[in-house]
């Protein structure tokens, strides 16, 4: 399937609405798109108990998951960072496990043209699996 990158990087701008960051007011979105064509959105949720905070990323990842998504082909994620905010240590951990193969779009808020690439596997190698 083609990906448009610039299709999913707007679909996690308007996940990205729904961030719950009243400690950090970093808000960041999230897109997934699914083998299927589907595109599920999340944003990140913030609680009092700083680490209990969850990632955009793993919000739609467990959205997707719980709702039956097993194929992942590519992920985009925005905030307002200069030149886009990478995805998290434990974010990549979660999306080699359950989206290997994912191309990984990452952009600005401030600059939505330019979007950098990666693929999950460059950006986790050799990650710690349990099957296979
Ligand atoms: N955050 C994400 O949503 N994704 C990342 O990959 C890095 C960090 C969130 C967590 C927290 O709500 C805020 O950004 C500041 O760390």
């Amino acid at each position: 399937m083609k990906i448009d990158a610039k299709k999913l990087i707007a679909a996690a701008l308007k996940a990205r609405e729904g961030s719950v960051s009243p400690y950090s007011k970093f808000k960041v979105g999230a897109a997934l798109l699914t083998a299927d064509g589907e595109v599920i959105g999340g944003a990140n949720v913030e609680s009092a108990s700083y680490g209990l905070t969850c990632c955009a990323e793993r919000i739609a990842l467990f959205k997707a998951l719980t709702e039956g998504k097993k194929k992942f082909i590519a992920v985009a994620v925005v905030a307002r960072w200069d030149g886009g905010a990478m995805p998290c240590g434990a974010c990549r951990q979660l999306l080699a496990e359950y989206a290997p193969d994912a191309k990984v779009f990452v952009a600005d808020t401030a600059d939505l043209q330019t979007i950098k690439r990666f693929t999950v596997g460059g950006l986790l190698p050799g990650a710690f699996r349990l099957v296979s």
